[in-house]
């Protein structure tokens, strides 16, 4: 696809300039978290791969205490490093990279350089949107440290300039990313909603911790140019999304669940028609769905959400807690409105 406004244009219009110029007013360190955010309606598409501009809106639920909180502080010679967790990273790490490449579109070449101290409290690349809190930290920690005073929504267009996913962390609760229709995406941000469901759980399966057989940029580049089914996803997420909104209106939990799960099995059926086919799925995944949908034909009202991995995220409401705790004991409940 063609690229007509570059990452730069944004980021020139978004700071008016204020990234130019040697001397930039700054503190002495800038400190910022963003929670982790789980899909109920997938972003999978994109209609430009520079902007990580979507071809539809997705819907998001924030987990509150699983995030990313990073400090930056100034590094005096000419590299950007990376503390993750604790151990400092190789610079010549895929993450470092990115992350390096992310800060260059915020500074004249060699301007300044940054120490970059991030902990995060989720498994790095397991399907747990570690990329989305990870840049969602980072845009709100250089607006902490170079002052720029923007708001969550223009937050939200910057942390999209690192991962899509990333526009829908910069609030807790229900975000919807809108895709927006303009060229240089600036109507493309999230919208947190005003909904709150104290008795909602997210629990998080973990499968498997083996690498992700291919990343969720490039599976989503080879599905949009393979896949036969994805010329019916567009069509399917604005189905869903009308659905999410009256589930959340009414409260209705089965349809918002069961519609979050049949978002997520759509959106794995375009990667498996893709070419050559993506599977995150593992055995170990299949079961876990099976015992879901066991679970379900018995009576207890447990739905689940898969990312580009094979772990799962299972939805269900505060009464059905004793009873899933005891049917998968690996599972971390989280409360997504504490
Ligand atoms: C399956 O946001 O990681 O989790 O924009 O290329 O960084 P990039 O992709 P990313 O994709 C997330 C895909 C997903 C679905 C979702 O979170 O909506």
């Amino acid at each position: 696809m063609e690229c007509r406004v570059r990452k730069t244009d944004v980021v020139q219009k978004m700071l008016h300039g204020r990234t130019a110029g040697q001397s930039i007013a700054h503190r002495e360190q800038g400190v910022a978290y963003a929670p982790t955010n789980i899909a109920l309606c997938k972003y999978w598409g994109k209609r430009d791969t520079e902007l990580n501009l979507p071809v539809t809106a997705s819907l998001s639920i924030a987990l509150p205490d699983k995030g990313a909180m990073t400090t930056l502080t100034f590094n005096e010679g000419k590299v950007d490093t990376v503390i993750l967790n604790g151990t400092p990273l190789d610079a010549d790490s895929l993450f470092v990279k990115r992350i390096a490449r992310y800060l260059d579109l915020f500074r004249a070449e060699n301007q300044w350089h940054l120490n970059l101290d991030i902990k995060m409290n989720i498994p790095a690349a397991a399907g747990l949107a570690s990329s989305a809190c990870g840049f969602a930290s980072i845009a709100c920690a250089l607006n902490d440290l170079f002052q720029w005073q923007l708001q969550p929504q223009e937050l939200s267009v910057l942390a999209r300039l690192g991962s899509g996913s990333a526009a829908r962390s910069l609030w807790n609760g229900f975000v919807l990313w809108h895709e927006g229709i303009r060229e240089d995406g600036m109507d493309s941000v999230g919208e947190p909603l005003t909904c709150e469901w104290p008795s909602l759980r997210v629990g998080i399966l973990p499968l498997s911790d083996a690498e992700k057989p291919i990343s969720s940029r490039e599976a989503m580049l080879r599905t949009v140019n393979s896949s036969a089914l994805y010329a019916s996803w567009p069509r399917k997420v604005s189905q869903d999304l009308a659905i999410f909104k009256q589930a959340l209106k009414v409260r209705n939990f089965s349809l918002l669940a069961g519609t979050a799960e049949s978002n997520a099995l759509s959106m794995h059926a375009t990667m498996l028609s893709s070419w050559p086919p993506i599977c995150y799925t593992l055995p170990e995944t299949l079961a876990a769905m099976q015992q879901i949908w066991r679970l379900r034909a018995s009576g207890i009202e447990v739905y689940f959400t898969q990312d580009a991995g094979p772990n799962l995220k299972l939805l269900f409401l505060e009464a059905q807690t004793a009873v899933l705790a005891d049917e998968f004991p690996n599972m971390e409940i989280i409360k997504v409105f504490d």
